[in-house]
């Protein structure tokens, strides 16, 4: 595992650019709620994005389209709860989801704003090429980071005519090329190159001094974006070649699952040492271990219960470090 104390710091668009320029790779992961974004960024992730990939993982949806302004705000939230409950050291970027940025210029920055004052994202992410380009450069300069997406964009799945590898051709690959130079030029702190050919996200990553995070998109670009359930093999039935499982969630969560089911029938959970006594606790002013997964020390027992991510503020918590001088 990543050590976190060998990178102190807040992750900020300079950091990546610098981690760039030092041929230093950076590790990107979805996450949409506070505990695992919590455990992320214990183990020393660069970027924590909040992907409208949401709309699959978490809501069973076939693709991203349904995902609302409302619904990317609530998984900030609970994204930026977990960071700052932990090291706060990863950058936290927000998809902006399907028809959020297209419709108008001015809802556009509303909505980028919005993730950024009510979801405390740090960056957002747009997809789509060089005509997002006067948007990228607007928001930038507005003080909203921008992250471009360019290849397969879920979004457009419909236009695409599914969820297919882009830049095969010479006149598609030039058109990436052209789209990934735009961004960089309007100001775009990074691109995400999805599902391409891996010589072409080689040559796009070259030819720009921002950084690329690929998915699927083979070795060569500056870092690598996962879906953290992909990661984590939660679901057994999705199976993409550009995927690395290292682990298998989808076992061990029914294993444990079946485990509390047994035990619950043949009443072997709870044991005495689950359970509360009129006396024990009052009578001692004893405390309890704290509920699942909580904090080692013992507990005043009004604050048994509490779940696995500490009670704080949005705000973090402890001071952040500057971004390492380069
Ligand atoms: O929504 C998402 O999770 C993404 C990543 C796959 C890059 O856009």
């Amino acid at each position: 595992m990543a050590d976190p104390s060998r990178r102190r710091g807040k992750v900020t668009h300079l950091t990546l650019r610098e981690m760039k320029r030092r041929g230093e790779r950076i590790a990107m992961l979805t996450a949409y709620d506070a505990s695992f974004a919590r455990l992320c960024d214990q183990a020393g992730v660069d970027v924590l994005l909040v992907g409208d990939s949401l709309g699959m993982v978490i809501q069973g949806m076939d693709n991203t389209l349904s995902v609302t302004m409302d619904q990317m705000i609530y998984h900030c939230q609970a994204v930026a709860r977990g960071v700052a409950a932990a090291s706060g050291r990863a950058m936290i970027v927000a998809d902006m989801p399907f028809l959020s940025y297209q419709a108008s210029r001015e809802e556009a920055v509303r909505n980028a704003g919005r993730l950024v004052k009510e979801g405390h994202a740090e960056a957002v992410k747009l997809e789509g090429g060089a005509e997002w380009a006067d948007l990228a450069r607007r928001l930038s300069r507005l003080g909203v980071p921008v992250m471009g997406h360019i290849g397969l964009t879920p979004q457009s799945v419909h236009t695409l005519g599914g969820f297919r590898v882009q830049g095969r051709g010479e006149e598609q690959s030039r058109q990436l090329l052209d789209d990934a130079r735009a961004l960089e030029e309007a100001g775009c702190f990074a691109i995400v190159l999805e599902a391409i050919p891996k010589e072409l996200a080689a040559e796009i990553t070259a030819a720009l001094t921002i950084p690329t995070l690929g998915i699927g998109a083979g070795p060569d670009c500056d870092g690598q974006v996962l879906v953290l359930y992909d990661l984590l093999g939660m679901n057994e039935e999705f199976r993409p070649r550009f995927v690395k499982r290292y682990e298998n969630l989808a076992v061990r969560v029914r294993s444990a699952v079946g485990n509390y089911i047994d035990e619950v029938r043949t009443g072997q959970f709870p044991g005495p040492e689950h359970s509360f006594s009129r006396d024990s606790a009052a009578a001692s002013g004893a405390g309890v271990r704290a509920a699942a997964g909580g904090g080692e020390a013992d507990l005043p027992i009004e604050d048994a219960g509490v779940g696995c991510v500490p009670r704080c503020p949005i705000v973090p918590i402890r001071p952040i470090q500057p971004a390492r001088a380069g």
